[in-house]
This record gives C-alpha cells, structure tokens and sequence, in this order.
C-alpha cells in the first residue's frame, strides 16, 4: 500500500516545483510534502545547534591548549529516498510520524578528532549540557564491529525554538579519529560498488 508520504516523497521534486509543473493529481500530496519540508527544516536546525556546540568546545581547547582536538566535522539530513528505504526495511509505517518516531538518524553530524581520547572528551563535554539529552551510545571503538569498524554513535536530542512551540530534535553523531575515518570511508566505497 502507498501511503502519502510515500507518494509525496517519491514526487517530492515536483511537487515542491524543482522540476516540471505540478499534475493535478499530485495536488493532494502538496500539503505533507510541505509537512515533510518542514520537518526536514527543523532537523537542519538541530544540526546547526549541535555543529555550534562543537565549534564551542573546539574553541575554547583552541584558546585554553593551543590545540584542536576536532579536525573536521561534515553533516547531512538523510535523503527522502533513504528515508522510505529504510522504513520499509525495518517494517515501519510510512508516515511522518513514524519517521520522527522511529528513525533515529534522519539528522546526522560526523565529527572527526585527532586522538580517540579527544573522543571520548568531546562526547562527555558535549552530552553533560543540561539542554542536550542523550538517548543511546553505541560504542564501536570499545566494541568494533566484526569487519573491524570502529566510532562512538551517540543519539542525543536537542530542543529547537520555533515561533510558538519548542521540538525535541534527534540527532545522530558520529565521533572518530582521522584513521577510522578513512577506514570507513574506504569500506563503505568498497560495500557500495
Ligand atoms: P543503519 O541502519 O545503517 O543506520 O544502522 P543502525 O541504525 O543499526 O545504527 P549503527 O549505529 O549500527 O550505524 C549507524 C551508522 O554508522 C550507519 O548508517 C553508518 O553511517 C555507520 N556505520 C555503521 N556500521 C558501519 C560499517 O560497518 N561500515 C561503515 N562504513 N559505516 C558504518
Ligand atoms: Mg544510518
């Protein structure tokens, strides 16, 4: 069975006008095609508020010890097409509620540090902020995965201010060092082709 979203998602480009005129039978999706934007738009935002938090802490290490302990850090909301994929490969409803409910990395930010104790004192620093709630940690550098993968996931929520209400945002991060960043990097390109 198609649901809305589904519809609305596998026609999102069109409907939102990136591409051709709207059909008229698409007219119906329009509005949780602008719910979905919505949504989308406010797990940007807590990826900005979680990215600041980081620069933050880098910031201050900066000042404090003449040192960085985060390299780089790259972010990404999960694309419509990933999203229906993955809701049909854990059997969820497909509705916006459900992807809020159920997927945990629809926000996702990837920070990469120079040493794994950078890691570990980032997450702490990071996860002891009284508007930052940590929901799960996963530890695959303890813990790494049988095919050797190795980083600290953690899902943390954030509030995020709108003009009349306040939304507790997940967000997915991913913590590693420069080595098992190229790891996975080079495993995932390897898995995908
Ligand atoms: P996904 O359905 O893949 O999101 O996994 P999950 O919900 O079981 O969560 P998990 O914490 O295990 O993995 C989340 C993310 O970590 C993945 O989407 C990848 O970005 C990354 N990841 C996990 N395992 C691997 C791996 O074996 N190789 C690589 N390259 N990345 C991995
Ligand atoms: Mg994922």
């Amino acid at each position: 069975m198609h649901t809305q979203l589904e519809k609305a998602l596998v026609n999102y480009d069109r409907i939102m006008g990136k591409t051709e005129s709207l059909y008229e039978e698409l007219e119906p999706l329009k509005d949780v095609a602008f719910r979905f934007q919505e949504t989308m738009m406010i797990y940007k935002a807590a990826i900005r508020e979680v990215r600041t938090k980081l620069e933050v802490l880098n910031d201050e290490f900066q000042v404090r010890s003449k040192r960085n302990p985060i390299r780089y850090i790259k972010q990404r909301v999960k694309h419509p097409n990933s999203i229906l994929e993955k809701l049909h490969r854990r059997g969820f409803d497909i509705s916006l509620d459900s992807m809020i409910k159920n997927l945990n990395d629809i926000a996702g930010i990837r920070v990469v540090c120079a040493y794994e104790k950078d890691i570990y004192a980032i997450a702490q620093m990071l996860t002891k902020q009284d508007d930052v709630k940590l929901l799960l940690t996963k530890d695959y550098i303890k813990n790494p995965k049988p095919n050797g993968y190795r980083s600290l996931h953690l899902i943390v929520t954030v509030p995020i201010f709108l003009s009349d209400e306040k939304k507790l945002m997940k967000v997915e991060i991913q913590l590693r060092t420069i080595a098992m960043d190229s790891w996975a990097s080079l495993e995932h390109q390897i898995r995908y082709k």
